[in-house]
């Protein structure tokens, strides 16, 4: 068993996100399940040119020759997948769209109709769970509506949207006190997903903390 998070923050290994990441990965090792944790800023990873060479000419093979030719069998190895994004502009960010995009070659060109939602047919049967981390720099939780609606399609067995975001790196010890709550709520989710494929809804529920009020948390970031 395998989980792998592929991390679309410039901020790459300082990033928020990746203090939820790694919380999450923490869990999954104590499962006695293997980790890897992607930093997609790190890589070298070219736009998609829509040309489908890798589904009607090379089938699952890009014409490119960038980092995507290795991070696509470690996409394919892993049995927990995990797509893990800050918000940017309502959205995940361009390195992890951009990511999401050359995947193109995991498809294939059959088109499949299921209750008059169309989208693609998989080249091989998936067997893989789905787990999107999300922070974001505003208090409530309307700016993942975005990616709540993208990531739909993947149906996702846990996800995890952290508003309020700018506290996880907090040296405030009062702050941190809540903030390492809330990561061992986080370690547990990672802990249950690799040693029973799914959340329950308890620790579900406890993922949903509030970390700080409204207004002092727009206090805090000083806005
Ligand atoms: C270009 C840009 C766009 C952002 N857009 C949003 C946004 O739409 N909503 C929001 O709540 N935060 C937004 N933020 C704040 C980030 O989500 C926040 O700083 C987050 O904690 C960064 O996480 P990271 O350290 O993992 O990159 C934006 C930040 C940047 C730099």
């Amino acid at each position: 068993m395998k989980c792998i998070v592929f991390n679309g923050s410039p901020a790459g290994v300082n990033s928020n996100t990746n203090v939820i990441a790694e919380a999450f990965l923490s869990g999954v090792r104590r499962a006695n399940a293997g980790t890897e944790n992607i930093f997609l800023i790190d890589k070298n990873i070219g736009h998609c040119k829509g040309c489908f060479t890798c589904w009607f000419k090379t089938p699952g093979k890009c014409v490119m020759q960038d980092d995507m030719t290795e991070l696509l069998d470690k996409y394919n190895d892993a049995e927990i997948v995990c797509f893990a994004s800050p918000v940017y502009t309502w959205n995940m960010t361009a390195a992890l769209k951009n990511f999401a995009d050359r995947l193109v070659p995991l498809k294939s060109p059959l088109i499949v109709n299921s209750g008059g939602n169309f989208d693609l047919a998989d080249s091989k049967p998936k067997t893989q769970q789905f787990v999107v981390i999300s922070n974001c720099g505003f208090p409530g939780n309307n700016n993942f509506e975005t990616m709540k609606a993208v990531f739909a399609s993947c149906i996702p067995a846990l996800e995890i949207y952290r508003n309020c975001g700018k506290l996880l790196k907090s040296k405030d010890e009062k702050i941190k006190a809540t903030v390492d709550k809330y990561l061992q709520v986080v370690e547990q989710a990672g802990y249950e997903m690799a040693m029973q494929n799914y959340v329950s809804e308890q620790t579900r529920s406890k993922l949903e903390m509030q970390l700080m009020s409204v207004p002092d948390y727009v206090k805090y970031i000083g806005m």
